[in-house]
């Protein structure tokens, strides 16, 4: 009987859809690798290198509960016939909607405004008074990754707040430019010329601090960064000094370098400045349906077939 580890909790109606094609499903309650793992559901905490790999000699999947999968040694994986998968698509909307609700909450001050009510500060409507902020509806819209997270931020930017949206991706995205009239421009044109600049790249070693000095000294001094990607694409040390300068407005984070820890010059700044802990993919709809493609996939390939969203080597 294939041996199935799977992250603790795990939604019940997964364990039972693996326990009925046949496996023996165990739960890991603790951060120790699997032993004798046929399958191993793993997560974005989970390092899985080519020494762990080699103490689970009969694993044959490791199914990674999130689009990304810098946790894993993809090259090692597949130097041992492991097969890595991802889950792509599921997790697109939720997190497009992290990402405008970050922008919103940058640009309208909803945090701190949340903060005053709550302290009995309310204070006087005026024509120029506290909480002023600036509106995304029009404002120039730069989204360094148009893959389909940043496909999905584009969308909600040119319909929903007739953003002009320019980008910056490895290839062009001819769909985009056609449906959304996203126009594909230099790093340093996005730079120069957003209002609202996403990061939605994957974490590689060209991308790694992409976003540093240089960077934030070319951006608008009324911009503001989103970054929901990865942490490691901007040098928060650069970002709180960029902040604290003024060379921009503000930043939304729903990931950091080094998570769980924050910079805590980021911490100290209340006022212009989200930070979320990695959520954007945390609805209850996309984290089960992040778990069933996980299971699809295990079932696939313990059935001998292919699996649905294989991880290539990049
Ligand atoms: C992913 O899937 O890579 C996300 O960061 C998890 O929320």
């Amino acid at each position: 009987m294939p041996t199935v580890y799977v992250p603790s909790p795990f939604p019940a109606r997964e364990v039972e859809r693996l326990r009925t094609a046949g496996h023996d499903v165990r739960e890991r309650r603790d951060g120790t690798p699997p032993r004798n793992a046929d399958a191993w559901i793993c997560l974005l905490s989970d390092r899985v290198d080519a020494s762990i790999m080699d103490g689970i000699p009969g694993l044959r999947i490791l199914a990674n509960v999130a689009v990304g999968y810098e946790n894993i040694d993809v090259d090692a994986a597949m130097q041992r016939d492991v097969i890595v998968t991802n889950t792509p698509d599921v997790l697109t909307e939720s997190t497009a909607d992290l990402t405008f609700g970050l922008i919103l909450g940058v640009l309208r001050h909803v945090v701190e405004a949340d903060r005053a009510v709550r302290s009995g500060i309310f204070p006087v409507w005026g024509l120029d008074q506290p909480l002023i902020g600036a509106d995304a509806y029009g404002r120039t819209l730069g989204i360094f990754g148009l893959g389909r997270i940043g496909t999905a931020v584009a969308r909600r930017g040119h319909l929903g707040f007739r953003m002009p949206v320019i980008y910056v991706n490895q290839g062009r995205n001819v769909a985009a430019e056609e449906q959304l009239g996203a126009e594909h421009v230099s790093f340093e044109e996005l730079l120069v010329c957003s209002d609202v600049l996403c990061i939605h790249a994957p974490l590689t070693d060209e991308t790694r601090h992409r976003f540093g000095r240089d960077a934030f000294a070319r951006m608008k001094p009324s911009a503001v960064l989103i970054n929901v990607a990865r942490g490691p694409l901007v040098d928060e040390a650069a970002l709180v000094d960029a902040l604290r300068n003024g060379e921009i407005a503000g930043a939304g984070l729903d990931v950091f370098e080094d998570e769980p820890v924050v910079h805590p010059g980021l911490l100290e700044m209340t006022d212009r400045v989200v930070l979320t802990p990695h959520i954007g993919s945390a609805t209850r709809e996309t984290r089960d349906a992040m778990a069933a493609l996980a299971v699809d996939n295990v079932l696939a390939v313990l059935g001998g077939q292919p699996p649905l969203t294989l991880v290539r080597r990049s």
